[in-house]
């Protein structure tokens, strides 16, 4: 009896260490397996929530693909911790509201948009999906919302812009600021010519951080190129230029009439530089956590960001990526202050799992996911709710008040 009791316990232990090793790899990252956890074949894939994507979308990817979206540098707390700060937030509902005058959309930069949620730039896409950016446009392009094309981008900006021609969505484009000025100035102008309408310069990533995994993988190789800027300036390592400071931002804010938003930013003091530099608005960013590993997750740092620009203009626009996967998420990041939220790996799940219709999908779930949190937390619209419905409160965390 002894003996049944002892096997037993051993093979729940062997059992459950199975089921705790397959849920550890997502956060590890499983260099050299393809991994498909049970929920995830193709027979049970159930997609109801954001959350569902983000655990299945990888399982559809070849594994180096996979490794090349998911990946994070470092130990990949940063990664990690965007998605759990939001957790760590509260909210506080307020009931017998009048929610009954319920609309979702919101304006960006003076733009209409049907809801303050966007596509952030994420860089090789034909690596999730034959079509990559041109099926994201698609997928996008029955919402008037923003799609951030990346500098890094496989497909051609001109394509690009040609997608989206005539459909209700608007194209932003990412640019760095290149050594050579020249490179910057021709995606500035290929993309004005395309109809982009605001840019992008993302200032995290004097270069690129080292990712574990794709290192570990060593027949890491991937089946997308970058289209728009020579192989030659990308692949020598350094993304951009080192010596970059704030003036760089004036003079890319002297080229274009466009509107120039800074990605990257994480401090306040930093944001209002930017500002007074040219930038029409801040995009809080840690890179979804592939550049500095252990930083501040974005909605931890994002009210400090707010109160800074606030504090110099009050209508200046401060917007948020990193680790937003759920209407809840959503509305956080807007009570905190954050016009409008961008995702990144999500559009790359949807992609993997459904091409253009998976994007759809997705982007469906968290729109309509945004809207039942609103409604339930008593605003009926975004420009209701209000930063005194989430604990911990702001003033707090502002250092303002000592509680
Ligand atoms: C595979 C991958 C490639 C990315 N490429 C770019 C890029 O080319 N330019 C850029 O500014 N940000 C890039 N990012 C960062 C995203 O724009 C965004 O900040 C981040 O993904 C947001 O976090 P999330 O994935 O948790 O939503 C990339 C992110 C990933 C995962």
């Amino acid at each position: 009896m002894h003996l049944l009791s002892t096997v037993f316990s051993l093979f729940i232990f062997v059992y459950l260490s199975g089921i705790l090793n397959c849920y550890d790899i997502w956060n590890d990252v499983p260099c050299f397996k393809q991994f498909t956890p049970e929920e995830c074949k193709p027979e049970n894939v159930e997609l109801l929530t954001v959350d569902d994507y983000d655990k299945c979308g990888p399982a559809a990817l070849e594994k180096n693909a996979r490794n090349y979206f998911l990946g994070a540098s470092g130990r990949r707390l940063t990664y990690k911790d965007n998605k759990d700060a939001f957790s760590r937030i509260k909210i506080v509902p307020k009931v017998l509201r009048d929610v009954s005058r319920n609309q979702i959309n919101s304006s960006t930069l003076g733009i209409e948009v049907d809801f303050p949620i966007g596509a952030s730039p994420v860089a090789l896409q034909r690596l999730a999906h034959p079509d990559g950016e041109l099926a994201t446009v698609k997928g996008l392009s029955n919402f008037k919302t923003i799609m951030i094309l990346s500098n890094f981008a496989s497909t051609l900006i001109e394509d690009v812009g040609k997608a989206a021609e005539g459909t209700l969505l608007q194209l932003w484009m990412q640019v760095y600021l290149y050594k050579d000025r020249r490179v910057t100035l021709d995606i500035v102008r290929r993309a004005e010519r395309s109809g982009f309408k605001a840019f992008v310069t993302t200032v995290d990533a004097p270069v690129h951080a080292f990712i574990t995994c794709n290192a570990r993988a060593k027949s890491f190789s991937l089946n997308a190129s970058v289209v728009n800027v020579d192989a030659s300036v990308v692949g020598n390592g350094d993304v951009s230029d080192l010596s970059l400071t704030f003036e760089d931002i004036t003079w890319l804010k002297s080229q274009t009439k466009l509107p120039i938003i800074v990605k990257g930013i994480l401090n306040g003091n930093d944001a209002k530089r930017a500002i007074l530099a040219g930038a029409s608005a801040i995009m809080v960013s840690n890179h979804g956590g592939r550049q500095m590993d252990g930083t501040l997750a974005t909605i931890d740092a994002l009210p400090k960001v707010v109160a800074a620009v606030n504090k110099l203009y009050p209508r200046r626009q401060v917007f948020l990526d990193g680790g937003v996967r759920s209407g809840t998420d959503v509305y956080k990041a807007l009570a905190r202050g954050a016009r409008m939220v961008f995702v990144g790996r999500p559009t790359i799940w949807g992609l993997a799992l459904g091409g253009s219709e998976g994007v759809r999908k997705m982007m469906t779930l968290l729109r309509n996911d945004f809207n039942q949190t609103m409604l339930i937390a008593g605003a009926s619209k975004p420009s209701e709710i209000k930063e005194d419905t989430l604990l911990p409160a702001l003033n707090k965390l502002l250092g303002i008040i000592d509680v």
